[in-house]
């Protein structure tokens, strides 16, 4: 197998920089809109914003709140901000984390620890979540020994709250939902499952880290915003992520609680090492302190006037591409999309062939499975392509259905396969090895 080695003399500076953007032509390209999640793009104003205060803290690190104490700062009135748009009052608290999964491990793992002070006796903890939950949460339980239920959801992809609450049995520690969830951009009934948490004093955690910083705003705006944060009474903690709606680069969540007796939790302290006390707030030592000051720095630059706008803008896109895509014989919405998150299937063709034909127009859209359908999220930025987007997915699915049914090939052939695949050990078994194969040096 082959293998690199350092290179015994340095390049010039200009060298690797040109290297490094070379790199950057097969890339999917988000500054033109072609693609649909993973970066949250608001223009360049706000990518500057982003980057210049990213770059001023860079190489501070937020471990030691005594050497750096301005990102102590930051990071405290960042999360009493946050704290303050989720309706959580002055006792509300948190802490930044690298991501939504962080996050979200963090969250598990304080109402894991919760539950060993106050009830003892459950030996064996379980947490009870709806099938569309984020993978981060199946990732916490795998990682904190914890027993994970999953439960049916409605015909418009919400939590079925009677389902979960037949899933409580008396090992159950947690309960938890989305606002908005990632496959079809629902919000489960918060509200409903508060309810239930409350009446069992059961955890209740809100996975806020992609709807987060778009539903408050939304709601300002006049949409139907069901109630999903600390407003509702069984909300014990939530994730969000300013790394999606929050348009800044990627390194950067936060997980709120509704006081600081249930984040206490969170924390971990070893005493006794030869270098001193060690207390962190959550899983990472080492932190950025440019993720901190990008955060702190995009809620100043922006203020609620520029959330707005910029709802305002992903939200007018959203309702026109749903208008779009329903209006084009043979593909559907899934249920009525709140937000700015949604996904469309189709009853007459192939949607995995569909995602092809459209890479193939420079389209990037993720398939997602069970059922099949086409993923996308919406950026304030994607206001810009509406018409050429629908122009081009209205020819790729008329090519489609004039070809009529083939056997799909490549791509759409194998994401098909794995999809419908009756063995899920062997599902699970084939992307592991695929997950091996991928992170290794390429010839
Ligand atoms: C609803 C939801 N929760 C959690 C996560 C995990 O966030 P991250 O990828 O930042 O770890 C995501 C990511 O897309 C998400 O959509």
């Amino acid at each position: 197998m082959k293998q690199l080695s350092l290179p015994k003399k340095g390049m010039a500076k200009e060298e690797v920089l040109s290297l490094l953007h070379s790199f950057k032509s097969g890339d999917s390209d988000w500054h033109d809109g072609h693609l649909f999640g993973l970066v949250y793009y608001a223009g360049e104003d706000v990518e500057d914003m982003a980057r210049e205060a990213y770059a001023a803290y860079m190489f501070e690190n937020a471990l030691s709140p005594f050497d750096f104490p301005s990102l102590l700062k930051m990071e405290t009135e960042f999360i009493s901000m946050v704290g303050s748009l989720f309706h959580g009052d002055e006792a509300a608290a948190g802490s930044m984390t690298s991501g939504g999964t962080e996050s979200i491990l963090m969250a598990v793992k304080a109402a894991r620890d919760w539950a060993r002070a106050h009830q003892p006796e459950i030996k064996a903890p379980e947490m009870v979540a709806p099938l569309t939950i984020h993978p981060a949460f199946n990732k916490a339980a795998d990682y904190l020994g914890l027993k994970i239920i999953q439960t049916p959801v409605d015909g418009e992809f919400r939590a079925e709250v009677g389902a979960m609450k037949e899933s409580i049995t008396p090992n159950t520690i947690l309960l938890a939902a989305t606002a908005v969830t990632y496959p079809h951009g629902m919000i489960d009934p918060i509200a409903e499952i508060g309810a239930l948490a409350a009446a069992r004093n059961l955890w209740f955690h809100v996975d806020g880290c992609l709807g987060g910083y778009m539903l408050p705003f939304l709601e300002k705006l006049g949409n139907e915003i069901p109630p999903f944060d600390f407003r509702v009474p069984g909300v014990r903690s939530m994730s969000v992520d300013i790394h999606k709606y929050g348009y800044v680069s990627k390194g950067v969540s936060t997980v709120l609680y509704r006081n600081i007796d249930l984040r206490q939790h969170q924390f971990y302290v070893y005493a006794d090492w030869p270098g001193g006390v060690y207390a962190t707030p959550s899983l990472s030592g080492a932190r950025p302190g440019g993720a901190i000051a990008s955060a702190w720095a995009i809620l100043h630059c922006l203020g609620e006037e520029g959330f707005l706008k910029l709802a305002k803008a992903a939200r007018q896109a959203t309702v026109k591409l749903v208008e779009g895509i329903q209006a084009i014989p043979g593909l559907f919405v899934f249920g009525k999309p709140p937000a700015t998150v949604f996904s469309f299937g189709s009853d007459k063709i192939n949607v995995y062939q569909l995602a092809v034909k459209l890479k193939e127009r420079g389209w990037h859209l993720h398939s997602q499975h069970r059922p099949a359908s086409l993923h996308l999220t919406i950026s304030p930025y994607h206001e810009k392509i509406v018409e050429p987007f629908l122009k081009d997915l209205r020819g790729a699915a008329a090519e489609l259905a004039a070809a009529g049914p083939a056997e799909p090939a490549g791509e759409a052939a194998l994401y098909g396969m794995m999809a419908t695949l009756p063995d899920r050990k062997a599902a699970k078994a084939l992307a592991l090895q695929y997950l091996n194969n991928l992170y290794r040096l390429k010839e």
